[in-house]
């Protein structure tokens, strides 16, 4: 919840600074001369609905076109209706009156976000609908928009299937089983009455300093071009003839636009250091690649990056979502902005950003905690002439495009569609498939021979197992950031199975498996599995210096210890020592690496960690590869592109070995 608690700070020095600027004589909100005191904002009403009657028989008939629909209700608007429209509050900070007296276009989620009443499906369905059913309850009755987070799986909610994070998606490299996700998710988030995910990520990250590398495919731009348009097909579904989604998938959202994975030395929302010809010419290279896969696949919204372009940020960029993404790309459907992020622009106050941002050519802005007193500013911005009504009617049409779009006027609150994907929630089935993408993802970084054989087929002889560490033992590691909470926790956060449940089910009955958190291993363990990582984080919070990209403090410590403890057994080089890495991009583990026979890099892999044990115990074989070159080096990451520094490079790209230690693409090292 420390997002929604960090925001929701955001949100209040920003108000209260605004009224400061009210109360000190003159003094304008951020400092800018012309700004209106929040005094006189404020005390601007946002007018009442307007009176008469509204008509109905066009914009509410499944029947007529969608252009025609949005005509008759656009019609019907008030300035204040269409301003209502065009903000996305967090559920958190509004209540059903406001949106009803308003007219609310959208609400989210955010990271960690539940209802108030605690984190069950049933709780989330029962404030979701509330608000949706106040929306309807509104003059115009416009159905409200409520998007989330469900990034890898409905990733919020107690109880849900927990795919792994994109990054292992990337390296298990099958379209057909990440559509397969796709839809799951879509279920699941139906199941509790959201029509909307912000997903997915379509950035290819240079470097793995940043924070936010887990959530995307590949470092190569081609590869997730693929692989997001595969999800997005999951997400959204086929629209029927008369081009609506069903009510059993969600509204994809392509994200963030553009440029996130490029910023220097990997900074979270940082800054590209391209000349705006530099950039156009890296996205005509490929970088806009999976952005044109997700318009073909008819991806109904786009969210803008934090990050800037030549100190310009994205959320300001006319050129990049105006005359690019919409003119140029010819995009049809809605822009959201990130969170908060118009808040991020260069406008002197806060209403200049908004500006700014919409006429930068952002539709909705997702403005969490400041909803109220944007309406108000985008209502006085039109009134003063610096944001035009063709801009508002642009952005307010594309809204409603993708709510008829979506089949959202024809929804039914908590409805048999509803009703049946919440049977369904967190089912043996839908955990099946992501324990298939577990086993998928999973890549054999080294696997070295130990007598006749390799170290991975060796230990299926074993009969005394010491299994080391505590990321053995823990949901919460497995699943990471963007798991119930904003940045992930440590320990038992969410129904699932730990990697050491999976493997205790899986051993023969004549084996003894043990486990330890302090890395002792005596003469009697025939074999050592050894659980490592990182722990959990999101967005700024996961960025690392070079020197500290590697496994965490107490993983470290235990390594340093488990040293000791091989050092001293008397057969060791019979002995097969096998890695399980649990981290959101390469890390650091050159100088470990001697103590490893063999490493499996398990990335992020949710809650079913019994796919671990079905490939490390079980009949399968290894089949993912690296979709990120590993560096033996972070403070080499920059270098990684550059041509001869083969030398630098731990597992180049593409690499992956099978049990007998030959390798996926015929590259064993
Ligand atoms: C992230 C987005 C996310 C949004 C809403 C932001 O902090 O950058 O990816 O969709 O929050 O939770």
């Amino acid at each position: 919840m420390k997002k929604y608690t960090w925001k929701k700070a955001s949100a209040l020095l920003l108000a209260m600074a605004l009224l400061l600027s009210a109360c000190t004589s003159g003094q304008p909100a951020q400092g800018e001369e012309t700004t209106p005191s929040t005094q006189e904002t404020v005390s601007t009403p946002v007018t009442d609905a307007a009176e008469g009657e509204v008509d109905k028989s066009v914009y509410m008939n499944p029947e007529a076109n969608v252009e025609d629909r949005i005509a008759a209700l656009l019609a019907q608007m008030t300035l204040e209706e269409k301003a209502a429209q065009m903000v996305q509050a967090e559920q958190s900070g509004l209540d059903a009156e406001a949106v009803t007296k308003y007219g609310i276009g959208s609400v989210l989620s955010g990271g960690g976000s539940a209802p108030l009443t605690g984190n069950s499906a049933e709780n989330w369905q029962e404030r979701i609908n509330e608000l949706k059913q106040a929306a309807l309850d509104s003059r115009l009755g416009i159905p409200l928009l409520y998007g989330v987070d469900a990034v890898h799986g409905n990733n919020n909610v107690f109880g849900a299937t927990v795919f792994p994070h994109n990054i292992g998606l990337g390296a298990a490299d099958n379209k057909e089983l990440i559509t397969k996700i796709g839809e799951i998710t879509a279920s699941e988030v139906r199941a509790v009455g959201i029509q909307w995910t912000f997903a997915p990520t379509l950035g290819n990250p240079q470097n793995e300093r940043w924070g936010r590398t887990y959530e995307c495919f590949s470092e190569r731009a081609e590869d997730v071009a693929g692989l997001g348009a595969a999800y997005i097909r999951g997400f959204q579904g086929t629209f029927d003839s008369n081009g609506y989604m069903d009510n059993k998938h969600v509204i994809a959202c392509a994200k963030h636009f553009i440029g996130e994975g490029y910023t220097e030395e990997g900074i979270n929302q940082g800054n590209v250091a391209m000349s705006p010809e530099e950039f156009d010419a890296l996205l005509a290279s490929g970088v806009l690649e999976p952005y044109t896969y997700a318009l073909n696949e008819n991806v109904l919204t786009f969210m803008v990056s934090f990050n800037s372009v030549d100190g310009l940020k994205c959320h300001e960029n006319y050129h990049l979502i105006q005359e690019l993404l919409k003119n140029e790309m010819g995009f049809k459907g809605l822009v959201i902005s990130d969170y908060n992020g118009v808040q991020q622009v260069s406008g002197a106050t806060y209403k200049d950003q908004v500006e700014l941002a919409v006429n930068a050519g952002i539709d909705l802005l997702m403005e969490p905690y400041s909803w109220e007193i944007c309406i108000q500013f985008l209502v006085e911005l039109v009134e003063e002439g610096r944001i035009s009504e063709e801009r508002i009617d642009d952005a307010v049409s594309r809204i409603l495009w993708v709510k008829f779009t979506a089949g959202l006027f024809e929804e039914e609150i908590g409805g048999a569609g509803e009703q049946e994907c919440l049977a369904e929630f967190g089912s043996e089935e839908h955990r099946e498939v992501a324990r298939q993408a577990v086993r998928e993802s999973l890549v054999l970084l080294k696997n070295n021979s130990i007598g006749e054989t390799t170290a991975i087929n060796a230990l299926q002889d074993c009969k005394n197992i010491m299994v080391v560490g505590q990321k053995a033992f823990d949901i919460g590691s497995q699943c990471g950031g963007w798991t119930i909470s904003w940045e992930g926790r440590s320990g038992k956060t969410t129904l699932g199975t730990t990697i050491i449940e999976g493997l205790a089910k899986q051993v023969g009955e004549d084996v003894k498996l043990s486990h330890n958190v302090d890395g002792n291993v005596s003469s009697e363990n025939d074999a050592v599995i050894v659980v490592v990582g990182e722990n959990p984080y999101v967005e700024t919070g996961g960025d690392r210096k070079a020197e500290n990209l590697t496994v965490s403090i107490k993983d470290q410590e235990l390594l340093e210890a488990l040293r000791v403890s091989l050092d001293a057994l008397p057969d060791r080089e019979n002995t097969p020592v096998i890695a399980i890495i649990i981290a959101g991009r390469p890390i650091n583990i050159t100088e470990y690496m001697d103590m490893f026979d063999a490493v499996v890099m398990a990335w992020l892999p949710g809650t079913e960690g019994e796919g671990v044990a079905d490939v490390l115990l079980g009949d399968y074989d290894f089949t993912g590869t690296l979709k990120y070159t590993w560096m033996k080096s972070p403070l080499d990451i920059e270098k990684k592109q550059e041509e001869g520094n083969e030398d630098l490079v731990l597992f180049p790209y593409g690499h992956g070995l099978k049990k007998d230690g030959s390798g996926i693409l015929g590259n064993a090292e």
